[in-house]
């Protein structure tokens, strides 16, 4: 989609369609309002006879309405105005865009950030919009061989805002949206596609293809002959089972001159997890493929990163590999070594992330970072927990715990803390080896970050359990892309 950002009056567009918000209970918006104004009362005519109410998801298009120089005018319903908020924000601009790309409209100048949402500024709107635009009109077809196609879709908005004084900051906005929408849609894509064609090979090419388009951005693949040498044997003991090569994917984005010590995120990267020996029950097995979403966030955030030229040194480290059952894979009561040197004893060979994340986590030392945040889908308990809208945050660190739940908020992509207390600790207590791979019934999305903090006492850390917010099932399944704006509003925080 093209974007740009201008302000002027609604009624003087020459464009194919401009598009005003009305609020229930038949109400004109500022921009509608102007709109009536030069059309005699065409709008406020309209809306007494009761086509539309004004309700959130309600659209009406009109044609050829007086006073206007435009082909069309979109009303949206925007609900009560007292009621709007973020989500809702959201759904008055994806009810908008729908209606016009399914309609034939290529091109339109939407005046919708004259609607005020408590807390936030025009920037903040041209933001949101971008990223739901984007969202809204994302497609995964690659695999299908009869594509949904629309004869005249929608290919460019123009954002109005109320006052020219704020075009500088919104062009920033922008700017910034549009590399984080980038990095959201390549994050979906890796997600979606199948675990036999998304592979760790196949992540680890991703990431030297993206290294070649983007000069400040180097990628490094380690085999498993070098994780071997590195000691790796908890990561290494999970693709013992599958006949993928895993790979640890190492990418660093130096937007900085000076060699300030990076910001390091780590993703899981588990391309398909039937649970190994522990196996997975069949049914919705399928969404497994997801098990890399917490990797495929890092790759488009690091994508992100480097569209932006953010002014920061950002490193990406994504383990991957997959969890199948195997003669040769780990067996319930097998003791590895981790690369820290701590032993594991695997009593669940489905709780395979953190075998791999504790690797990659130590590996990170090498970097003398100064934060360390992970993302994984990580456990079912976590869905259990907070549904699907916040992704659990744990840290051994309060500023950086609160800095990641401001931007999370900041950019409508939440987290919700919870605890990561010592009294939980012993709950991976073993008989056997320095741990368990489990901690028993209850606070699983607890005892997994206590399980992940043992090798990350040497820096500042947080982790981000992703398994209710990385993908939807159902009539809608398909990845969100979560939590690349999250990553993206702390990193550009971080430059301010
Ligand atoms: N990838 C799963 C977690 C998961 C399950 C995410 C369902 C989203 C939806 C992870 O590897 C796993 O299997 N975790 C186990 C841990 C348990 C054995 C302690 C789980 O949550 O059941
Ligand atoms: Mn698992
Ligand atoms: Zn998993």
């Amino acid at each position: 989609m093209e974007f740009s950002v201008k302000s002027g009056n609604p009624e003087k567009q020459r464009s194919a369609c401009v598009v005003v918000g009305v609020f229930e209970p038949r109400r004109l918006s500022q921009s509608a309002e102007q709109i009536d104004k030069a059309s005699d009362g065409y709008l406020s005519n309209l809306i007494r006879r009761g086509d539309i109410e004004g309700k959130l998801g309600q659209s009406l298009l009109l044609y050829n309405v007086p006073g206007t120089l435009c082909d069309r005018v979109l009303l949206v319903g925007c609900g009560r105005e007292r009621e709007l908020s973020p989500d809702k924000y959201a759904t008055i601009i994806a009810t908008a865009t729908r209606a016009l790309n399914e309609g034939g409209t290529m091109e339109a100048v939407f005046y919708l950030t004259d609607i005020n949402i408590k807390g936030q500024d025009s920037p903040w709107k041209v933001s949101q919009l971008i990223l739901t635009v984007e969202d809204t009109l994302y497609q995964f077809d690659q695999l299908k061989s009869e594509k949904d196609e629309f004869r005249r879709p929608l290919r460019k908005i123009i954002i109005s805002i109320p006052s020219r004084r704020e075009l500088a900051e919104c062009e920033e906005a922008l700017k910034s949206a549009q590399a984080i929408a980038l990095g959201v849609s390549t994050a979906k894509d890796l997600g979606n596609l199948p675990g036999n064609i998304c592979t760790p090979t196949y992540l680890a090419k991703t990431a030297l293809q993206l290294a070649k388009e983007h000069e400040a951005l180097s990628t490094s693949i380690l085999e498993e002959a070098d994780m071997e040498e590195l000691g790796m044997g908890s990561l290494l003991s999970v693709s013992r089972g599958s006949r993928e090569p895993a790979k640890l994917i190492v990418m660093e984005y130096k937007g900085a001159e000076n060699n300030d010590n990076p910001i390091v995120l780590v993703g899981k990267g588990l391309t398909f997890d039937a649970g190994g020996i522990s196996i997975k029950p069949s049914a919705g097995m399928d969404e497994m493929k997801y098990d890399m979403c917490g990797g495929a966030s890092v790759i488009g955030t690091l994508q992100a990163c480097a569209e932006l030229q953010l002014p920061l040194s950002v490193v990406g480290v994504v383990p991957s590999s997959e969890n199948l059952p195997d003669g040769d894979a780990n067996k319930p009561g097998d003791v590895v070594t981790s690369m820290s040197g701590q032993t594991i004893e695997i009593l669940n060979t489905d709780a395979e992330g953190r075998l791999i994340l504790c690797d990659a986590l130590t590996y990170c030392e090498r970097f003398e970072p100064s934060a360390v945040i992970d993302m994984a889908t990580l456990t079912g308990a976590c869905i259990v927990a907070l549904g699907h809208h916040a992704q659990a945050l744990l840290s051994n660190h309060n500023p950086l715990t609160h800095e990641l739940l401001n931007a999370g908020k900041q950019i409508h992509d939440r987290a919700w803390e919870l605890p990561l207390w010592d009294d939980y600790q012993s709950q991976l207590d073993s008989n056997f080896a320095d741990m368990a791979n489990i901690g028993g019934k209850g606070a699983g999305t607890i005892t997994a970050a206590c399980f992940l903090s043992r090798y990350t006492k040497k820096f500042k850390w947080a982790h981000l359990d992703i398994a209710g917010t990385a993908w939807k099932s159902g009539k809608e399944k398909g990845a969100t892309g979560r939590p690349v704006p999250l990553l993206m509003q702390f990193l550009m925080n971080r430059v301010q």
